[in-house]
């Protein structure tokens, strides 16, 4: 951009920075914020949402204006603090809310709000494209036909090592097949199951080990959620009665 006239990167990971290096030979580069404050007069901060806050604080107190990559923060408490510094010291604080910068997002808008679709009912999506290296498949079971389709399109990684150069994937595009199904209601299938296991006593393809991994998943989830840390479904496997440690690792 014309009116800015220098950049730095700021990352403590030295492999990152020496990535930089390469892309960007020309680039003063700096291992934390702090150092690199006085260098600068706005910063962009596009870092895990957990460090978001401090860093944006930081550089605010030091009266830089700031433009923070989405989430702004991973608490309310965090975001109105930030505000409050930007504001106390007349400084822009700015998210990184990309969609909002979109044409066609704001068109989309306008569509809905000068009521030409009329009423708004939400479109149920029920898709999920797996993406391989040789194939790519899109089930779409809203689809009353064609609920899967192949498409010979796949993704190719780079050769050898990536780096900040390189396009990380690129495509490869082919024919498009549709396998035929044959189609019954899963719901009818699934009761179905039940009372077969019911009069012959066998177990379901959905037992109760079944649910319980998924039970697992949702608690991993919940655990980390509130502990803000990574959490293993080992953790949520002891059968002794202990609970998993909420306290965040750091
Ligand atoms: N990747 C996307 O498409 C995307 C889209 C929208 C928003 N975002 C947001 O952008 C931010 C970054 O995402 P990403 O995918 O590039 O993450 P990333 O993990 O690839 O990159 C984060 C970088 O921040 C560096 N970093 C970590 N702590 C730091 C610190 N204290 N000071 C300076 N640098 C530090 C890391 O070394 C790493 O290089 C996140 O907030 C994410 O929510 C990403």
């Amino acid at each position: 951009m014309p009116q800015v006239s220098h950049v730095v990167a700021i990352d403590p990971f030295q492999e990152r920075l020496h990535s930089l290096k390469q892309a960007f030979p020309g680039l003063a580069l700096y291992p934390n914020l702090e150092t690199a404050l006085d260098h600068v007069d706005a910063v962009i901060i596009a870092t895990p949402p957990s460090t978001h806050a401090a860093l944006a604080l930081t550089a605010l107190a030091s009266g830089k204006s700031v433009l923070v990559e989405k989430p702004l923060a991973t608490s309310t408490q965090e975001a109105r603090q930030m505000i409050a510094e930007a504001a106390a010291r007349s400084l822009v604080l700015m998210v990184g809310h990309t969609f909002e910068y979109n044409a066609a997002v704001w068109k989309l808008r306008e569509l809905v709000q000068s009521n030409e679709l009329g009423r708004v009912y939400p479109c149920k999506v029920r898709r999920t494209t797996v993406v391989g290296s040789s194939k790519m498949a899109v089930y779409n079971d809203l689809s009353s036909d064609e609920r899967i389709r192949i498409f010979d399109k796949g993704v190719v990684s780079p050769e050898g090592n990536s780096s900040l150069q390189n396009m990380p994937m690129t495509y490869r595009y082919g024919e498009i097949r549709a396998p035929y199904l044959r189609f019954e209601e899963p719901l009818s299938v699934q009761d179905a199951e039940f009372v077969s296991c019911v009069l012959s006593g066998s177990q379901p393809q959905t037992d109760g080990h079944n649910g319980l991994s998924i039970v697992q998943a949702l608690e991993c989830a919940d655990i980390s959620l509130r502990a803000g840390r990574m959490v293993s479904l080992e953790e949520v496997s002891r059968t002794d009665g202990s609970k998993p440690e909420l306290a965040k690792v750091s």
